[in-house]
């Protein structure tokens, strides 16, 4: 079989800056695929030096030779999705209604999947803090095989209705024992809206495995677009702080319908700081003024956690929330090398990393972890939220650094950003191939 898939996948915990390096392969792929999650991941993408953020079309749509395919593995929010399509047409991104294939397997999120979101969250000790957009309701009636799917849409409204009906008792009758009349669904009008929007999406709902098929024959390119991350994994992250799908490379084989023996490249994707957003365990995590809503504190003097967050703006794409933020862990980009047999890493926001340090006096990175009385350098699988969490041991490096926009080769790098870069690699056991260096798409080093 041909060996022509680029897989790129989150190293963390989502928020990795992907969307650079997903650009950058797709640029000659003849298929991008987005394997799984929905509209809990976000990345903006430029065209023609307009700013466009999407959350479930895949990036690769800019480039009029690729077809996107949004695979059997995501959940979709139509409403996102429609405004999605529409904002790219009046883009002037040309022939969207061609280049564009949802796998009629995909997943919908209606709108008691949101209400469900919410209510699961109240009803936990330790919320998950998850982006309530319906995604884990609706992998969890997909996987009660109550789901409903994207070829659903193209039943007859009556049928659609018998289907929407069994999917709903449940919920209905969890929504009526909790107050939560306004939130009961009528299996009739939600039939109704949902046949319509299979109308309007019917030309680019397909069986996408011939695509895939007579792409692997012609050894043409095919890249997957990661979203989330190895410690979001339902399987291999920290549960139950994760999201409800598996991003890492196998999860988004099966979430593309592709075959492991056509996979070529896995490019894992880190920022030279890390950061979380969400509730959860984060070793390397600085001291920040959040209060325990995840809002920032105003008018305090800022701790380190406030500086990188700023220095970084990290506030989330999808929800805007304040993210948690710490230094680099390498431990867990050795286990991700592992579970997802990452090729190359790309490390972005270097340059940010240099100013962290030039405001602080000192970059940080976490070589092996402290825990249960051993040094160990890989992230430990009985991890319980109410216990030991790894104490991180740091490398320091003093001061900081900028690369200035003349910067294009990894030679012409500050002395300490090379430095960190050699202890990333030595600690992850992960050659850093491609390094981002500022918010442009070609603020990116390749390294041959
Ligand atoms: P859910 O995916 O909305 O169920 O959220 C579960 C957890 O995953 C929450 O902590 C979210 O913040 C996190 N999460 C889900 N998708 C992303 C993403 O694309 N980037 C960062 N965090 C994410």
């Amino acid at each position: 079989m041909n060996k022509n898939v680029t897989v790129i996948v989150g190293t963390k915990w989502g928020d990795e800056g992907k969307g650079k390096i997903a650009s950058r392969e797709a640029k000659d792929a003849k298929l991008v695929i987005r394997a799984t999650g929905g509209n809990n991941a976000g990345h903006t993408i430029v065209f023609n030096g307009i700013k466009l953020p999407l959350h479930l079309v895949p990036g690769g749509i800019v480039y009029p030779n690729t077809t996107c395919i949004i695979g059997p593995g995501v959940v979709l929010d139509l409403e996102v999705l429609l405004s999605e399509i529409e904002l790219l047409k009046e883009t002037g991104i040309s022939d969207i209604d061609s280049r564009l294939k949802i796998s009629g397997r995909a997943h919908v999120i209606l709108p008691y999947h949101k209400e469900l979101d919410v209510l699961y969250e109240n009803f936990k000790k330790h919320p998950v803090g998850t982006t309530k957009r319906g995604i884990g309701p609706s992998y969890a009636d997909k996987n009660n095989r109550t789901g409903i799917r994207m070829y659903d849409l193209l039943l007859t409204e009556d049928e659609l209705k018998e289907k929407i009906e069994e999917a709903i008792k449940p919920h209905n009758q969890l929504f009526i024992d909790n107050n939560m009349k306004e939130a009961v669904a009528d299996a009739n009008s939600l039939a109704k809206q949902y046949h319509i929007y299979g109308e309007k999406l019917a030309k680019y709902i397909t069986d996408i495995s011939p695509l895939i098929s007579d792409s692997i024959d012609n050894n043409e390119k095919i890249v997957v677009e990661g979203a989330q991350a190895f410690r979001l994994d339902l399987d291999h992250g920290d549960y139950p702080m994760v999201t409800s799908s598996n991003p890492v490379v196998s999860g988004t084989l099966c979430g593309a319908a592709l075959p492991p023996q056509a996979l070529n490249t896995v490019i894992g994707v880190d920022k030279a700081y890390n950061s979380r957003v969400g509730n959860g365990p984060f070793p390397t995590e600085l001291p920040a003024s959040i209060d325990e809503n995840g809002n920032v504190i105003e008018n305090v003097t800022p701790l380190e956690g406030d500086i990188v967050r700023d220095l970084g703006h990290e506030y989330g794409t999808t929800t805007k929330r304040p993210r948690r933020c710490g230094w680099m862990d390498c431990p867990i980009l050795r286990s991700a090398k592992y579970t997802s047999g990452i090729d190359y890493l790309c490390l972005n926001h270097l340059d940010t990393l240099g100013q962290i340090g030039l405001k602080l006096g000192y970059v940080k990175v976490c070589t092996s972890y402290k825990y249960k009385g051993q040094v160990i350098n890989y992230y430990p699988d009985d991890i319980n939220l109410s216990h030991e969490i790894p104490e991180p041991i740091y490398e320091t490096l003093d001061g900081g650094w900028t690369i200035d926009s003349s910067c294009k080769t990894y030679d012409e790098l500050p002395e300490l950003a090379k430095r960190f870069i050699e202890i990333v690699e030595k600690a992850s056991g992960i050659p850093v191939k491609y390094l981002g260096t500022g918010p442009a798409n070609d603020d990116l080093i390749v390294r041959e």
